[in-house]
């Protein structure tokens, strides 16, 4: 990216010290960044010690084959015991693990020991289905406690899974058992969603029609919703097909769990990428725990004894793998588990369970924020947020604008909001503040954590210098990294370490500010050529959103005879404001006052919904074909593929 564009950056002078109660008392200080500078391995063979291992591990980091890592490398241990057991045996069995609440309202708490006993009960029904150590496992399901235990279950048997988000289709089923080759396949009947039961079963039974899928010799289903599954179209395959409630119920609930070595499998998540088949992300134990584990103690300054947290990410996502399931269950956290939409059956849902529970911790998405924000203040004004204490934000960088929204009407303007980046393939939280030590910056992820090494470097791999963007990349191997692309170790080289020599290149431009703190500026892929000048389209949402009439913004850049890109945004507003020509200009004039003239949007187009990856990523693919005039491409990973009909039928016919 070149620096001219730079000169034209979005200045954000707000900043928020770290309260200083929070800071007195804090799980990690300034000293871990000492300490870990000066000997990165030993802090992380420290870290590691979090965990109870079977056999300690004496070695730190084998890296005599990059980019292919082992990570404690001679010493083993179980995760499900790691999460589960050892809290027990500390005496906290009572203490609860889960607070469920299920979206028609239903709602049950699972302590320790409870989840000990489901666990262990599941582990021995698996075994019975005949899963070996090593076998991979597909989990398709709705956020239920079963779920957590399903994972914790196959964990424990050292059978790696591979647990695929329940709104995706059999299609995207099919790929994954297959490309896994799993054997046994874990789900339910359905789950709720918006107010009325959704089916899961279907979709296995057609998935498993596929070619390539013939492996799966189980299929072993949870009742959730209770209807009829002839109802929901899915018929029951015999000597397949198993109850949960059947098999699991009927277990011992004692089960001893096996050692596994630091570097054995744990799971396989798929990351869609923009193209291509999907990857199998490779998670293994050791290192992977060690990691998830620290930056759920450090980054969320996680008190187990007193703290309520609640992470709202969806477990199909590796949000859910580290900090639902991983991260807070090593730690032997209490937390929130919901299996709802944030708007059902009312748009208070979330701040409601946040005051029934007392959350202290609250992790969410800078798109569930901008969906508050447009809901309007009153709603969480109406609940008792005073519990919360830290705020984090994950998975596309966070306008300033929803950052200080999020601070102010759910911190009550005192909670640290962490805005944390990381990715399916690092495993864990990489660049983030630290609540009780950074002084933080509206949406900046700022600074690599303890033992992390991140940096931002230019076309031709030199750092670039403070003020100044490029790529981020990560320049030292980390405990949580991907061990490879499942069943294709070439393409994991070609896709992260052939970009620059011996780093991690993480698809991201990013820019590093006059402090060198860094700032994510969106995928590479998602950077606009306008007449020579690199500007990214985060940078001119943010500018957008920053209008008080705007709630959120998509923007891309569309093929343009005179200037190579010109800026296209789509734009949805807030409750009340009056689409008109006025509004566009005024919008236009905010830009280019806000970011410079170069970055002035050529065209506005206010919209009602903008289209949605199910995790929540804008596809500005998609708003690409519209603003070029293009047939749309694969609408099939969009959460609701209305919405574009929606969008195209505003245009105006050409432009
Ligand atoms: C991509 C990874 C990490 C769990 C959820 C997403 C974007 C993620 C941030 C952030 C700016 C962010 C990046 C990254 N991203 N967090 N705090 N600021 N961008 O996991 O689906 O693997 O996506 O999400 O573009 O590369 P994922």
């Amino acid at each position: 990216m070149s620096n001219e564009s730079l000169a034209n950056l979005l200045k954000e002078e707000r900043r928020f010290a770290p309260p200083a109660a929070l800071a007195a008392e804090a799980n990690v200080t300034a000293e871990a960044y000492e300490r870990a500078k000066a000997d990165r391995l030993g802090f992380w063979a420290e870290q590691a010690r979090r965990l109870t291992w079977a056999v300690e591990p004496s070695e730190t980091l084998d890296w005599s084959n990059p980019p292919f890592a082992k990570w404690f490398a001679d010493g083993k241990l179980n995760v499900a015991y790691n999460c589960v057991d050892r809290h027990v045996e500390n005496g906290l069995g009572d203490r609860v693990a889960l607070h469920f609440e299920g979206e028609p309202g239903d709602s049950r708490s699972l302590t320790y020991a409870e989840l000990q006993s489901e666990v262990c009960r599941a582990a021995n029904a698996l075994i019975e289905l005949g899963v070996q150590t090593g076998d991979r496992v597909a989990i398709y399901m709705p956020m239920i406690p079963e779920t957590v235990i399903a994972m914790l279950a196959c964990a424990r048997l050292g059978a790696p899974h591979s647990v695929v988000f329940g709104g995706f289709s059999a299609d995207a089923l099919a790929t994954r058992v297959k490309d896994a080759d799993a054997r046994v396949v874990i789900t339910a009947d359905g789950g709720y969603r918006r107010g009325k039961p959704s089916a899961l079963k279907p979709a296995v039974d057609e998935a498993l029609t596929r070619p390539g899928t013939e492996n799966v010799r189980s299929v072993l289903v949870v009742r959730r919703t209770g209807q009829p599954l002839e109802e929901a179209g899915s018929t029951w395959t015999e000597g397949r097909d198993v109850w949960w409630h059947e098999l699991v119920d009927r277990q011992s609930d004692q089960h001893t769990p096996e050692a596994f070595d630091a570097e054995h499998p744990l799971f396989i998540l798929y990351t869609s990428g923009t193209t291509g088949k999907p990857k199998g992300i490779l998670h293994t134990t050791g290192g992977y725990l060690t990691q998830a584990s620290y930056t759920h103690h450090a980054v969320f300054d996680l008190k187990p004894e007193s703290d309520v947290y609640w992470c709202t990410a969806d477990v199909g996502w590796v949000t859910g793998h580290s900090y639902i399931v991983y991260g807070p269950l090593s730690n032997g956290a209490t937390e929130v588990l919901y299996e709802g939409t944030p708007d059902t059956p009312h748009q208070g849902r979330w701040w409601e369970i946040v005051q029934k529970y007392g959350v202290t911790v609250l992790y969410t998405a800078p798109t569930a924020i901008r969906a508050c924000m447009k809901w309007g203040d009153d709603i969480p004004a109406k609940f008792d947020l005073s519990s919360l204490r830290v705020l984090g934000s994950v998975g596309e960088p966070i306008n300033p604008e929803a950052w200080v929204w999020y601070r102010e009407h759910i911190g009550g303007n005192t909670t640290p909001v962490v805005d944390t980046w990381w990715q399916t393939e690092t495993g864990a939280i990489m660049v983030s503040p630290l609540p009780g030590v950074t002084e933080t910056k509206p949406g900046s992820a700022q600074v690599p954590l303890p033992g992390i090494a991140a940096t931002v470097v230019d076309d031709e791999a030199n750092e670039v210098p403070n003020g100044s963007g490029g790529y981020l990349v990560l320049t030292e191997p980390w405990p949580s990294m991907l061990r490879t692309i499942w069943g294709d170790d070439q393409r994991y080289l070609d896709t992260y370490w052939s970009r620059f020599e011996g780093r991690y290149f993480a698809g991201d431009g990013a820019k590093k500010d006059e402090d060198g703190d860094i700032w994510l500026l969106g995928r590479v892929d998602d950077v606009m050529l306008v007449s020579g000048h690199n500007i990214s389209t985060t940078e001119v949402e943010s500018a957008l959103v920053s209008h008080p009439k705007v709630a959120e913004a998509a923007v891309v850049g569309a093929a343009d005879p005179q200037t190579t890109q010109a800026i296209c945004a789509f734009v949805i507003l807030r409750g009340g404001a009056a689409e008109d020509d006025g509004l566009v200009e005024e919008l236009r004039a905010h830009v280019a006052k806000q970011l410079g003239p170069i970055a002035k949007p050529k065209r506005i187009l206010p919209v009602a919904e903008l289209p949605k990856t199910r995790s929540g990523k804008i596809m500005r693919r998609l708003l690409r074909d519209i603003a070029e005039n293009r047939a749309l491409g694969d609408v099939t990973t969009l959460t609701d593929s209305s919405v574009m009909d929606l969008i195209q039928s505003k245009l105006p016919s050409a432009p």
